[in-house]
């Protein structure tokens, strides 16, 4: 078996483990994939600057995020279904970033309920909620949110309309899965997750199965999902979600500066530089690339942290050094906890850790504190994105005169 040294080590085994609808729904990008893609690919535009004969023997990755201490700045990030990639998989990650010292994010669309986590991890965890039109459920879950000590609440802005996957509409991707011929032959190869699937009762919905009025039942529960996400969601909105929370917000899913503007005037404590990880709008520019213009517009008077594209931690202090205070992993603790449950998600956080804390060192610097802009070098237009939008304009605009 390959020795697992870097997150793609961490994709065969996670391929090989998990049914393909629920592998798929991870890994999807929207549309064409090209936002997914230059999430990634954009990270390679900027460059260390080699710094040599600097003491650095003392080294620290700790930092905080909204206040909060972390022993890295890399937070779990919220992802739906992850009951489905591994038996209780919600309470199992965030058990591991408990334990690492990093902040775990459960998904609304979690397996696990936020109560479930509460209990098995005794600890404090962030809350992820979509804006429902359930007024009654909302309300009812910042209520349990509240009471099971979750320390800060992550608002998705980005998915009131589901970007079109087509890898999930070919699945047919349901939690639980939707037992076609071909989904069935699937999950028969995959003897350990059915036998651990089998060996929990977490098999649903279980921040909504229950609490919303009418959801008894999976038919139930499609019909009220699909009537959930709010299209009518507006920055007036936001704020009132904003005063029904008295805990710390963090505003996610901005990727433009205008958004970025309004946002602040949310009050919020801090947004998430994203775009859901390509799996929304494709065609959107990379977060690694608006992150600077976002700055711009918010200056210091928000934390900006960021997601989407990173796979490594040199990824990690590419964003933090362009100014994010913080950052988070989806997609990269999800293979390993798919291949080898909570295990996997310290395998992935370790994997990081290692890369940040060597790349550091070979920077010349001690501190993450301190790593800046002017540790890193980036291609001559990867700021151009900026400066191109106006001419442009004016270009279009004149033309049509
Ligand atoms: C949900 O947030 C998703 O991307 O499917």
């Amino acid at each position: 078996m390959t020795k697992i040294t870097e997150i793609s080590d961490l994709k065969p085994m996670y391929r090989a483990r998990v049914p393909r609808m629920f592998h798929d729904y991870v890994e999807v990008g929207s549309w064409t994939w090209q936002t997914f893609q230059e999430n990634s690919a954009d990270f390679r535009r900027l460059y260390f600057r080699q710094r040599v004969a600097v003491d650095i023997s003392e080294r620290s990755l700790a930092s905080t995020m909204i206040g909060q201490p972390v022993t890295m700045p890399v937070a779990l990030a919220p992802v739906g279904l992850l009951g489905m990639q591994y038996p209780d998989g919600e309470i199992y990650a965030a058990r591991a970033a408990r334990d690492f010292g990093v902040p775990f994010t459960l998904s609304t669309m979690s397996m696990c309920s936020i109560e479930d986590v509460a209990e098995a991890t005794a600890a404090p965890f962030w809350f992820q909620l979509y804006t429902l039109r359930d007024e009654e459920f909302l309300r009812n879950i910042l209520a349990r949110a509240k009471a099971a000590g979750v320390s800060a609440l992550v608002l998705t802005l980005d998915l009131q309309i589901q970007g079109q996957r087509h890898l999930d509409l070919k699945n047919q991707m349901t939690a639980p899965p939707r037992l076609s011929l071909r989904n069935l032959l699937n999950i028969a190869s995959r003897p350990a997750w059915a036998l651990g699937m089998l060996g929990t009762h977490r098999r649903s919905f279980g921040n909504i199965v229950g609490h919303a009025r009418g959801v008894e039942s999976l038919g139930d529960l499609m019909d009220w999902t699909s009537r959930q996400f709010d299209t009518r969601l507006d920055w007036a909105r936001v704020a009132e979600i904003r005063r029904l929370w008295d805990g710390p917000l963090i505003l996610k899913g901005i990727n433009d500066p205008e958004d970025a503007r309004r946002a602040l005037c949310v009050g919020a404590d801090a947004m998430i530089v994203s775009n859901h990880g390509g799996r929304q709008l494709d065609g959107a520019v990379s977060t690694i690339r608006m992150l600077p213009h976002i700055l711009d517009a918010v200056g210091n008077k928000i934390e900006v942290h960021l997601d989407s594209g990173i796979r490594s931690g040199q990824d990690v202090l590419k964003a933090l050094g362009l100014g994010a205070k913080g950052t988070y992993i989806g997609r990269a603790y999800t293979y390993g906890l798919g291949a080898l449950g909570a295990a996997g998600v310290t395998q992935a956080l370790e994997i990081i850790r290692r890369e940040m804390d060597l790349t550091l060192a070979l920077c010349g610097e001690r501190d993450i504190l301190n790593f800046s802009a002017t540790n890193l070098l980036s291609d001559p237009d990867f700021m151009a994105l900026g400066a191109l939008r106006a001419p442009c304009l004016a270009t279009s605009r004149s033309a049509l005169r």
